[in-house]
């Protein structure tokens, strides 16, 4: 027993014997471990100032006692790790992993069989722990008390979209006072006056429910685990690990970005060598449909034909890319596919579309078929047939995979172990386990996944490199026309929200923003309501700002012969790279990347790659070239708004040049409104 109680007169209080810390190893951060009160507790400082103030750690259970209060801390263990890791694809091939370890063990004060540890890892640029449940029997986690509470509300801005709700990920950001926060998701962003900057979020999310953040009261927030069909929120038999709760910690904007903390806490590759996952670019029957030129379903502008698929590669082939996706080959997209999952067959195709065929010419031409299976939310018809689809990509030759699962809020359809049909959410347990088993599974067929309308990324591509990229936001799509378009700052608030997650299948490269949607009579003027916010250069930067290993040039493949130099930039822009920097920027206002390409698996090529985007508001961003290769010569091709370039009226307008420069340089760039910047820089000596 750890605590003493005095009574002095009218006061008592409840002390508790010492605080248990960590530090970073540059010693700016410090996580305390306490049982004040008798109560677990972590709290925060950064640079002496604290960022965390007392917050609850524990557990309450369907089945079990409690693991709330009279609970007192003990040190277990403690450990210091530095090296560096490589990964197989990546924004940066090598990943410094530098942190120091602390174990604590929260016991109960009657009772020592109710006991937790929890594991933290302390970086320089923020912290990961985790809880370790010993244990025996079924236990139905029905609250996760973890908190986090914040400091200083008053001066802090938040970053974030709802958790839990109807549109799963796919929501605009929100930009309101801390204290206004209500159900969030993460990764959620913080900005304090100071410039101070912070992002909750998770690693490693195995097993369990995806946590959002319930804001309680001034900067209080506390874990939400998204509940499962019947309402409990997560099952767990015998001694059980959580995820890792993570809080990355910068000076400024981009060291959120320049952080890999996730990918550091989720384990190492599991699938052993995977020379058969390849980065890449793509084309796609896809934006046609979105557009209402073509359909998902049969009929007269069924999209998915044999005929058009082949036109597709002859122009992959012709420009350079790798592979073409082809949405809607599939039985089951016929009537109101997103309420009708059960009749998708994911190997039985429409009568027009010939999966040998066409496999057959993209060998010819050395472009792959980029497999499709949307589930439409139907888990149990597709895990039926999954083994069945991937087999028939894998015995084609495909390599990779998109899928989807349109279905909105808790409506994804699972039977369960009883044979009760379940309705869940996109990052409930069973769901989430379903999105590790399609990885895995897919891996055994060596497919790589790229999942639409999925769960959060919480780094598992460390684990599982084949599930390539995902969504899991707002993309392109919000841009067809249907509703309201992404606004500006779309993009400069994802790339310090969404994007900290992982890579984002965000299908960059719309050429033509004067499409005309079938229902817009020919004669209408044209709706700003609905028209992509962008200029084209924008979409150039979307390439190098939005990282994914796949990346798609998403229009109709006429529309880039409109704009040569323009796509000139798409074909010459990797998707693989040898190492990222992040620049400059500010939430929701602008953002400047540079990345290193990788020329092969374990060679770093020359040429450095920059983009930038910015809001609503037109701006010049100075750039310093300091991050390219002293005494190099470099080429810099630059795309940029022109000053009259205009996103409703003049969006095509574009600059294009070229100079010599090198690291000693600065760049100027100009950026319009929803407008950006994208250079190459070819190195030349
Ligand atoms: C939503 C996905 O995000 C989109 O890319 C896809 O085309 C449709 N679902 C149909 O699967
Ligand atoms: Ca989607």
């Amino acid at each position: 027993m750890r605590y003493f109680t005095l009574a002095l007169g009218v006061l008592a209080f409840t002390a508790h014997a010492e605080d248990i810390s960590v530090k970073s190893p540059d010693g700016d951060l410090v996580l305390t471990f306490s049982d004040e009160n008798e109560l677990a507790e972590y709290s925060l400082t950064f640079k002496g100032k604290k960022l965390i103030d007392a917050s609850k750690l524990g557990f309450t259970f369907e089945q079990a006692q409690p693991m709330y209060r009279d609970f007192s801390v003990k040190e277990v263990s403690r450990d210091k790790h530095n090296d560096s890791w490589e990964q197989p694809w990546g924004e940066q091939r090598i990943i410094e992993n530098t942190y120091n370890e602390l174990a604590v063990e929260f016991t109960h004060t009657d009772d020592a069989q109710r006991k937790f540890v929890v594991r933290a890892r302390v970086f320089d640029d923020g912290i990961g722990f985790r809880y370790e449940v010993p244990g025996s029997g079924q236990r139905n986690i029905t609250r996760e008390l973890t908190q986090f509470h914040l400091t200083n509300p008053d001066a802090a801005t938040a970053y974030w979209i709802p958790g839990q709700g109807r549109e799963r990920y796919e929501y605009l950001y929100r930009e309101t006072p801390l204290q206004d926060v209500d159900l969030a998701h993460t990764p959620f962003t913080v900005k304090y006056e100071d410039g101070t900057h912070l992002a909750i979020h998770e690693a490693a999310l195995v097993d369990y429910a995806g946590m959002s953040l319930q804001r309680q009261d001034g900067g209080r927030l506390e874990a939400n685990l998204s509940p499962r069909a019947d309402g409990t929120l997560v099952h767990k038999e015998g001694s059980f690990t959580t995820p890792w709760r993570t809080i990355t910690v910068g000076e400024q904007a981009v060291d959120l970005i320049n952080s890999y903390i996730s990918l550091n806490l989720n384990e190492p590759n599991k699938l052993g060598e995977v020379d058969w996952i390849n980065p890449g670019k793509y084309v796609g029957i896809w934006w046609g449909m979105h557009i209402g030129k073509y359909t998902w379903g049969s009929g007269d502008k069924h999209g998915a034909t044999t005929e058009r698929t082949k036109q597709y590669m002859d122009f992959a082939a012709k420009y350079g890319f790798d592979g073409v996706l082809v949405e809607g080959w599939n039985k089951g997209w016929d009537g109101n596919w997103i309420e009708n999952s059960q009749l998708f067959s994911f190997t039985e195709s429409y009568p027009d579309f010939d999966v040998k065929a066409v496999t057959d010419y993209g060998k010819k031409k050395g472009v792959k078929l980029i497999g499709h299976h949307e589930t439409s939310g139907g888990i149990t018809n597709y895990e039926e047939q999954m083994e069945d689809g991937f087999k028939l990509y894998q015995d084609h030759g495909v390599e990779q995979i998109k899928t989807g699962y349109v279905a909105f809020g808790q409506n994804l359809k699972r039977r369960d172990e009883n044979d009760i049909m379940r309705y869940e959410f996109t990052d409930s347990q069973p769901v989430v386990n379903h999105f590790i088993n399609n990885v895995s599974t897919a891996a055994k067929y060596e497919l790589a996944i790229n999942t639409h309308e999925s769960v959060k990324d919480t780094g598992l591509r460390r684990t599982y490199p084949n599930w390539i990229s995902r969504e899991s936001a707002r993309g392109q799509e919000y841009n067809s026309g249907v509703g309201a378009p992404n606004p500006a700052n779309h993009i400069p608030t994802m790339s310090f929200t969404r994007m900290l997650a992982g890579p984002m299948d965000f299908t960059p490269g719309i050429f033509d923003f004067d499409y005309k949607r079938p229902e817009v009579p020919e004669n209408d003027t044209v709706d700003f309501e609905r028209r992509p916010m962008s200029t084209l250069t924008r979409q150039l930067a979307q390439y190098v700002v939005l990282y994914s290993p796949i990346q798609m040039a998403a229009d109709l493949p006429e529309n880039y012969l409109k704009h040569k130099q323009a796509f000139q930039f798409i074909q010459d822009v990797p998707t693989d790279w040898e190492k990222t920097e992040a620049l400059q920027g500010e939430v929701g206002d602008f953002i400047v990347i540079a990345r290193q390409e990788k020329k092969d698996r374990d060679y770093s090529g020359d040429d450095w790659y920059l983009g930038a985007v910015t809001n609503e508001e037109p701006r010049t961003v100075t750039v310093k070239l300091d991050f390219l290769k002293p005494g190099k010569k470099y080429e810099a091709q630059v795309y940029q708004d022109k000053q009259d370039t205009d996103w409703k009226d003049n969006p095509y307008a574009m600059s294009y040049e070229t100079k010599t420069v090198t690291a000693k340089d600065s760049m100027d760039l100009y950026l319009a409104t929803a407008g950006g910047a994208a250079v190459r820089f070819k190195a030349l000596n």
